[in-house]
């Protein structure tokens, strides 16, 4: 695996396997570290689609919308490094906060339709403007034909793709499912930040999803439904942030619930905060 750490090594490089193979595809996973069996799921399937795999390792400031979060980021550069070898990348791009942001930190501004006012975009203010911003200069840098991205991230995932349409970027984006521990807890950088006795609170998430799906029926009211799930949620120990029932395309909330809706929570375990969700109609 070819470790870069600049926008040239990197350019040099990719520009060298273009130029042996012009029909190369290029398969990009952007991450920011910490990586566990969650993103070695997106990279599985970027050797699957593609000739060549660049992963990113990069915690972007812009995107923490709290100075706490970002410090405390898990960083575990080595042991990262030692996973994506094993999985067999082919490129991993470390870049610095200069070859990311050469100019400016200031985010670009992109209509994305109100996905970004809900859920994560209302409570983490500006965190999708550093999302987008970031992950567009990426593909500056990489200039990949597929991009993979996890499902855990479902309204990460939807901006993404209106990013791509609305910038005319021609990249695919493929969405890959959540990976989640044995007993339910979806998989994330954040969960090493968990004490064990909080690791097991955590599982109230995947519970509480799983119980909505049990009691869910096509055409029910979605306030009831949400109502049942926050009070099932409640008889745990997490401190509940939302828990909406919204409309897969707009991300609106809807008044009756079908297959075509995904409920999405987000909660705080200690301190640390947790996102989860679940498609309905989908088992
Ligand atoms: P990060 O949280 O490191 O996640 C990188 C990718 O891994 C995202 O697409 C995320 O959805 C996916 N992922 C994380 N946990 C997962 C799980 N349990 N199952 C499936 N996929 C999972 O998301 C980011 O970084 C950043 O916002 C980024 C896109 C890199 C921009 O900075």
């Amino acid at each position: 695996m070819n470790i870069k750490r600049t926008e040239l090594d990197l350019r040099e490089e990719l520009d060298r396997l273009k130029s042996e193979n012009r029909d190369l595809i290029i398969g990009f996973v952007p991450t920011m570290g910490a990586l566990h069996q969650g993103h070695a799921q997106l990279i599985k399937k970027a050797l699957e689609q593609s000739d060549i795999v660049v992963v990113s390792v990069f915690v972007n400031p812009t995107q923490f919308n709290n100075e706490a979060d970002l410090e405390n980021y898990p960083r575990t550069e080595e042991a990262d490094a030692e996973l994506l070898r094993d999985l067999g990348c082919d490129i991993l791009f470390l870049p610095s906060v200069k070859d990311v942001y050469p100019e400016s930190t200031d985010s670009i501004k992109i209509d994305l339709n109100g996905l970004d006012l809900v859920m994560e975009g209302a409570f983490r203010t500006g965190h999708f403007d550093g999302v987008v911003t970031v992950v567009n200069r990426l593909f500056e840098l990489v200039q990949p034909n597929k991009a993979f991205f996890g499902k855990k991230d479902f309204q990460q995932l939807a901006i993404i793709n209106r990013m791509v349409e609305v910038l005319e970027w021609g990249i695919t984006i493929v969405g890959v499912e959540i990976q989640r521990s044995e007993k339910g807890l979806a998989l994330s950088s954040r969960n090493s930040l968990l004490s064990e006795k909080e690791l097991t609170d955590a599982l109230i998430i995947h519970d509480t999803l799983v119980f909505g799906k049990s009691i869910y029926k096509s055409g029910r009211n979605a306030l009831d439904l949400r109502t049942e799930m926050e009070t099932f949620f409640n008889k745990g120990e997490l401190k509940l942030e939302y828990l909406s029932i919204v409309d897969n395309k707009s991300l609106q909330d809807v008044m009756i619930v079908n297959d075509e809706c995904t409920v999405c929570i987000a909660a705080y375990c200690g301190e640390v905060r947790l996102i989860d969700n679940t498609q309905f109609g989908v088992f």
